[in-house]
């Protein structure tokens, strides 16, 4: 009971919205019992990799360490990853989705005017800009990344 707890409050901080809190549920059952299983698609699976990547990078900003790494490549897969059901490929997406890998690879860039803080929070607005077409339900979350 306490697993099926945890996993249910995951989902519905994470979904995009309601109408997909159902459509990514999978009911599993073994004869007994009953579990609902949220199955995560390639493109949420790469989302929470870029939230986590980012919160570490915040923190770095923050402690004033110098960023001695690069653009993690794997991040190009924004530009291929299979989406949800519910979700489309639109035009939208593709835009934002190219505004943001150029705004993430910009913090790593050594002959920039702006200061990193300031480059890193662009990049965070660039996730912002797309959540608020197209998965508004993360907003909250990533709000948290900014840096103040
Ligand atoms: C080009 C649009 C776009 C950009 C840019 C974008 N996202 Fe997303 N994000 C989406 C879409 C669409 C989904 C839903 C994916 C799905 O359901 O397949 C999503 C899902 C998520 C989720 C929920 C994952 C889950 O648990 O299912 C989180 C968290 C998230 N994004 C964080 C971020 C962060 C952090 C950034 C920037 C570092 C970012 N996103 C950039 C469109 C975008």
């Amino acid at each position: 009971m306490k697993v099926f707890f945890g996993s249910l409050v995951v989902f519905l901080f994470l979904s995009c919205n309601s109408s997909e809190k159902v459509e990514n549920k999978v009911v599993i059952t073994d004869g007994t019992k009953t579990y609902d299983v949220y199955q995560p698609s390639e493109m949420s699976s790469l989302m929470k990799g870029m939230y986590a990547y980012n919160m570490q990078l915040k923190a770095d900003i923050e402690a004033g360490k110098e960023l001695t790494g690069e653009f993690p490549e794997e991040f190009l897969d924004i530009h291929s990853a299979v989406l949800s059901d519910t979700k489309l490929r639109n035009e939208n997406f593709k835009h934002y989705s190219a505004k943001f890998i150029e705004a993430q690879r910009d913090i790593f860039s050594q002959d920039s005017l702006s200061s990193v803080e300031e480059r890193y929070n662009n990049s965070i607005n660039m996730c912002l800009s797309c959540h608020k077409t197209e998965c508004t339900g993360p907003i909250p979350k990533i709000k948290k990344l900014l840096i103040k």
